[in-house]
């Protein structure tokens, strides 16, 4: 079946162009082109659509308004953001609403490369109800103390890049919302993604780190008391899994930007485990019980009980936020057991990492 898309630009050449461009594609994604933000509102409230890119500059509503109203007519709606150049505000807004920044002139290659992936880890979901919850997160909880930690240093009159960083990539729904901001074009002419936290700080500026942390939302707390020694323990499990990733892919002599891939997977490769809790609340509480008690895999019971594992949902709000394809596949894969391989990827990487917590710990720690 077709993915249904929608192109949204004030300037009819553009739209014009686009459509030229994105031929090859017909096939496989049915295009509608919106001529401006009232024209797109009225689209988008006639039919439902997979996607809807959208130039931010436009005179009746922008971009990043535009998608607001999406989040609520149509959540499950992948939101990309497609522009020029755009203010400092235009563009701290667009991080609240859009999954991606792309810069324009945006070739073919770029836009296919961002949709297909996260459309393609939509499928193993199952029902709609959790694409949904998904698609309409702009921001994932983090510990409170990582939280309120990280606000002390960006208040005081000279914070550190350094002591940020390690406080951001000390929490897993920092890390995913910085790595998105930082890989996003508003914020950096660099096409080159990173996975560096300390990278992606420096790139964004202590500056704009502070708006996103105190006026723009984009970091805040997970407030489900009952879950919150989940919460802290899953993040022990993922700094450990983290690093273990990063000594083994270098031991290996893996490439650096293997390394790097590797070890971010290691950091978020439960990250579905707090998109659950995000979602869910107590009703995950009790599905975490419930494995416990029965010693079923975590995810056996996710999927009995929810209709997706938390691999599942993990890679999908990692491929939507525009992670790169080496990141997700381990973070879909990290349950699998390829066994022993010669040639090291990240995905393998985290496979053996895992492969190895369990066996020390002698227990299922997928299962966890
Ligand atoms: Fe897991
Ligand atoms: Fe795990």
């Amino acid at each position: 079946m077709p993915q249904h898309i929608l192109f949204v630009d004030d300037n009819p050449l553009m739209l014009a162009g686009l459509g030229r461009m994105l031929r090859p594609m017909r096939h496989e994604w049915d295009m509608a082109f919106a001529p401006g933000g009232a024209a797109a509102l009225a689209a988008i409230e006639a039919s439902s659509y997979d996607v809807i890119v959208s130039d931010m500059r436009m005179p009746d509503i922008d971009g990043a308004e535009l998608l607001r109203y999406a989040i609520r007519i149509q959540p499950r709606a992948m939101r990309i953001i497609l522009s020029g150049q755009a203010s400092y505000g235009a563009s701290l807004r667009s991080v609240q609403t859009a999954h991606q920044c792309l810069s324009k002139p945006c070739e073919m290659a770029m836009l296919t490369g961002k949709i297909g992936p996260a459309l393609a880890r939509r499928a193993p979901l199952g029902g709609e109800e959790i694409a949904v919850a998904v698609s309409e997160m702009t921001t994932l909880p983090s510990r409170p103390e990582a939280h309120r930690h990280l606000l002390a240093e960006l208040q005081t009159p000279n914070p550190s890049t350094h002591h940020t960083a390690e406080i951001i990539a000390s929490d897993l729904g920092m890390t995913c919302k910085l790595l998105q901001v930082a890989n996003s074009a508003f914020f950096s002419n660099d096409r080159r993604q990173t996975l560096d936290v300390g990278h992606a700080v420096r790139r964004l500026g202590l500056d704009i780190v502070r708006q996103l942390a105190v006026s723009a939302g984009a970091f805040n707390e997970f407030d489900c008391q009952e879950l919150l020694p989940f919460v802290e323990e899953l993040s022990i499990h993922s700094i450990e899994t983290r690093d273990r990733s990063e000594v083994v892919a270098t031991s290996k002599g893996l490439a650096r930007p293997i390394i790097e891939a590797a070890s971010t997977a290691g950091l978020l490769h439960d990250v579905g485990k707090l998109v659950f809790a995000a979602i869910y609340g107590p009703r995950y509480g009790q599905i975490l019980r419930r494995a416990r008690e029965e010693q079923v895999p975590l995810w056996c019971v996710e999927r009995d009980h929810l209709g997706a594992s938390h691999a599942d949902v993990g890679a999908y709000l990692l491929a939507l936020w525009g992670l790169s394809e080496p990141v997700v596949d381990a973070v879909a894969h990290h349950h699998h057991d390829e066994g022993p391989v010669s040639e090291f990827s990240a995905r393998t990487v985290l496979q053996a990492v895992l492969r190895t917590q369990r066996l020390q710990s002698g227990q299922h720690i997928n299962g966890k």
